[in-house]
């Protein structure tokens, strides 16, 4: 009896939403800080490129398509317009970052920035425009 009473008791524990599950909540990031962190991986992704180190263009590429995974979790009105950006830019860009060929990527590149500044229009963002990077933030580029 003991047994089937802490067996319940197990099997239902984790259906209780703990004090960590609601905090994580009101952790969740909204359009605009994971926007703010979209802006620093593009700049990064840019240069990472242009510096020759493909790795970490490709982390910041994985990083990107993950930011728009959670803003389509954060607000999910904006599913349309990020499917049609990821359908657009991936594999794309990272068919291109795994060539090691800068022409190859710029073009995608490119491309994914048109992307960006189009999905700003279709959320009544169209000043969010999106120049190519002259600088980049990360310290592993070492720029400053
Ligand atoms: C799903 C549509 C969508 C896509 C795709 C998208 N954005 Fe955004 N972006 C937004 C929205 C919506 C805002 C405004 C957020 C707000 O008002 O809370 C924004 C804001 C921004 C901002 C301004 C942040 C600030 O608060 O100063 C930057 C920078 C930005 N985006 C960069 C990018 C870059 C770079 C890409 C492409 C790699 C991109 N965005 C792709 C929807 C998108």
């Amino acid at each position: 009896m003991i047994a089937i009473i802490i067996a319940t008791i197990v099997a239902i524990a984790p259906i209780q939403p703990t004090q960590a599950d609601e905090r994580g909540k009101g952790a969740h990031l909204g359009a605009s800080e994971l926007m703010l962190q979209m802006g620093d991986r593009y700049k990064n992704l840019y240069w990472a490129a242009k510096l020759g180190q493909w790795d970490f263009a490709r982390y910041q590429s994985e990083e990107i398509e993950e930011l728009i995974e959670k803003l389509i979790q954060a607000e999910p009105k904006r599913e349309k317009s990020a499917r049609a950006f990821l359908e657009h830019v991936y594999p794309r860009l990272p068919d291109a970052i795994r060539s090691h060929d800068w022409e190859k990527f710029a073009s995608a590149f490119e491309h994914m920035r048109q992307q960006c500044e189009a999905c700003h229009r279709k959320n009544a963002r169209a000043y969010i425009k999106l120049p190519t990077p002259q600088s980049a933030t990360s310290p592993v580029l070492n720029l400053d």
